[in-house]
């Protein structure tokens, strides 16, 4: 299946479950938190996260409901990153998925409180009902890797290094470092929607090993494509803030390589992500397509 027709069958389903998953139902002074939430979550996204568990999970089987919860989740968590990693404290950004980020909108102190949400959220919807279609010791194994992911090991350990970077040394120490920041703030995230799916179906561990190297291929792909499009496209175009990685002297792979080559190596690391795939042995091209749209994106 294209890309395109991928998407447009399920950004639909996603929206509509996310939808439901974010709807208010306090009528008290807790309502600012859940409208933060719902603000954040409903924005017009990418939703590459979500889209990328139900390709996978497709792979074992068509009916992409039973793995619905996990792919909403993890997007939940994904727009818990996005709300925290635009506060003040971190990237400091006022403008994100084409609206006023949650803490311009709403206030700091409400914009901490729905990224915490969101996480503690996003477990609970798993718990509850990921359950219904597989074995409570598969659903407590991906609570497991997903918090790893969401950790210092992950996620949260990215995030640091991203805001206390050590770059002395010469260029290939650097490169290492910057790779590093990457797999983890971005691609574990990535590599998990990828690898989860089939945990899910109980693959053999060598396949497994074969979705998580793909996965981490993907993941930092995606993240040297995020470095080039802040640099090369208007806020307009990105729905989020442009230029603000050099204004805030981020390390990133354009200001490590310049622009050709961080484009050369982003068409490298998507080619080795390919490759692996190829091993893979996929019934659809859907994997395919979507690994060409994370290299040709244009926001
Ligand atoms: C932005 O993620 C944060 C990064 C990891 C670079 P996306 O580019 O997937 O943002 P949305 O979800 O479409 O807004
Ligand atoms: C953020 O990376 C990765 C997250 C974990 C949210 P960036 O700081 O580069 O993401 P953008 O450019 O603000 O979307
Ligand atoms: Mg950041
Ligand atoms: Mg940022
Ligand atoms: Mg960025």
């Amino acid at each position: 299946m294209t890309f395109q027709s991928f998407s447009s069958t399920y950004i639909p389903q996603i929206d509509a479950h996310l939808q439901t998953l974010v709807r208010p139902q306090t009528t008290d002074g807790r309502r600012r938190l859940e409208e933060a939430i719902a603000y954040s979550v409903l924005a017009p996204a990418k939703r590459i996260r979500p889209l990328l568990v139900l390709a996978a999970a497709q792979e074992y089987d068509a009916d992409t409901s039973k793995v619905m919860e996990l792919a909403c989740s993890i997007e939940l968590v994904h727009c818990y990153t996005l709300i925290h990693d635009d506060l003040p404290a971190l990237d400091n950004d006022d403008f994100r998925r084409g609206q006023p980020t949650c803490h311009k909108q709403f206030d700091e102190p409400t914009a901490i409180l729905a990224g915490d949400t969101l996480q503690s959220y996003s477990f609970e919807v798993i718990a509850n009902r990921l359950p219904q279609h597989f074995s409570a010791e598969r659903c407590l194994g991906v609570i497991s890797k997903l918090a790893h992911i969401y950790g210092v090991m992950g996620l949260a350990g990215g995030q640091t290094l991203d805001l206390y970077p050590d770059f002395s040394g010469p260029l290939a120490d650097k490169q290492q470092r910057l790779i590093q920041i990457h797999r983890l703030k971005t691609g574990a995230l990535l590599a998990g929607c990828v690898t989860l799916p089939g945990y899910l179906f109980g693959d053999t561990d060598s396949r497994l090993a074969l979705w998580e190297s793909f996965g981490q291929k993907l993941g930092l792909l995606f993240q040297i494509v995020d470095d080039i499009l802040d640099v090369t496209r208007s806020r307009e175009e990105l729905g989020k803030s442009a230029a603000k990685d050099v204004d805030q002297n981020k390390m990133t792979y354009v200001a490590l390589f310049g622009l050709d080559k961080a484009r050369q190596l982003a068409e490298d690391e998507a080619a080795g992500a390919a490759a692996v795939l190829q091993d893979l042995k996929c019934n659809s091209d859907t994997l395919s397509n979507l690994l060409e749209f994370i290299l040709r994106r244009e926001k």
